[in-house]
């Protein structure tokens, strides 16, 4: 039997609409991003955001049928993103699917916003091999998740301070980059040195698999003003390079000492950060010599999407974890948990 979900995403700043088959077959996936409206402001303008969802919700719903070549008939649950995010924006989601839910009768499946990053990964493979860790890698977070079966999560490390998206995304504004900052830092690093500039990695005490990525954005941040001061011209690849290494070097550490603590034999890669060539290709190498598998999505299905929601989504379907019409967004929602 074919089930058909109708998945909504309007956490941050992307509008997105998607129409999934069997939880692995994307009919289609529409990302409408207002990346320019705030790039002007140099982040997110949650006000903004949530106008923007406002304006652009139906005309995607519209746009995500109408690809899929299917109508509001032949779709079986509508799913969306509650929590984590910016309370506003995900109203509008929810607000729409509710509707959609309520006057097709059909089931509303609520979403974690970062599960739905973990199954980004599910798209392409719905059976992965149980025990996984997870580095989830986003804007606001950077965790590492044991994750034991479908919907089971252990959070075993999380950042002390700044995701490692935001601390892309604050060097990217000190070196005069656009927002979002982690894909022209992946861009510029590739033409500089990466052994340029010692900047620090904060491994925190022995076998913590926490993170904490204020002191080498701080670095960074000095050793700009002291090239100021000191009239040196700046070499921007070579900054970033460096910088992108420094993170890198700790996130992929990290992750092969969670995999090696908790004995599992797969590594997942979510989020936007998983978008990072050289997070992928260093995680890629270091698995390989072990003999572990390395999941991570295509790099379109790293940043936010819905596909990603109505993959997850399926999986609740097979289990009849339904969300009643009364679903509310939750901003500060952790992973595992739910709130209906
Ligand atoms: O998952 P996501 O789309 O939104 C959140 O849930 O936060 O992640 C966005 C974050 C931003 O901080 C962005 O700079 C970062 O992912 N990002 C990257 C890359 N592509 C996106 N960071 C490093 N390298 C990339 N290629
Ligand atoms: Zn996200």
């Amino acid at each position: 039997m074919c089930i058909t979900i109708l998945g909504i995403e309007t956490s941050c700043d992307e509008t997105s609409v998607a129409v999934v088959e069997n939880g692995t077959i994307v009919k289609s996936n529409i990302i409408s991003s207002q990346i320019e409206v705030h790039q002007k402001f140099g982040g997110v303008v949650p006000e903004i955001a949530s106008r923007k969802h406002l304006e652009l919700i139906n005309v995607v719903v519209k746009q995500a049928l109408d690809k899929a070549a299917t109508g509001f008939g032949q779709i079986n649950a509508v799913a969306v993103t509650y929590g984590p995010g910016l309370v506003g924006a995900l109203l509008v989601g929810v607000a729409a699917a509710k509707a959609i839910a309520f006057g097709l009768d059909i089931p509303l499946i609520g979403i974690n916003h970062m599960e739905g990053h973990v199954y980004a990964n599910m798209l392409a493979h719905p059976d992965p091999e149980f025990p996984i860790i997870c580095l989830v890698v986003s804007g606001g977070h950077t965790d590492l998740v044991l994750i034991q079966s479908h919907g089971s999560y252990q959070l075993v490390g999380s950042t002390r301070d700044d995701a490692a998206g935001e601390a892309f995304d604050k060097v990217a504004r000190v070196l005069g980059l656009g927002y979002p900052g982690g894909p022209q830092i992946d861009t510029l690093a590739a033409m500089g040195d990466d052994k340029a500039i010692a900047f620090p990695r904060a491994y925190l005490e022995e076998n913590s698999l926490d993170f904490s990525f204020s002191g080498v954005k701080t670095a960074v941040i000095n050793y700009l003003n002291q090239c100021k001061q000191k009239g040196i011209p700046v070499n921007k690849p070579d900054v970033a390079a460096s910088f992108r290494r420094a993170v890198v070097d700790v996130l992929v550490d990290k992750t092969i000492q969670a995999a090696k603590s908790f004995d599992t034999k797969t590594i997942m890669l979510a989020g936007g950060v998983a978008a990072n060539k050289l997070l992928r290709d260093e995680l890629s190498n270091r698995t390989a010599s072990m003999g572990l598998d390395l999941l991570a999505p295509p790099p379109i299905l790293c940043t936010d999407n819905a596909a990603m929601i109505a993959c997850a989504a399926y999986f609740k379907y097979l289990r009849h974890d339904f969300a009643p019409l009364t679903l509310n967004a939750v901003p500060g929602l952790k992973l595992g948990e739910d709130r209906y």
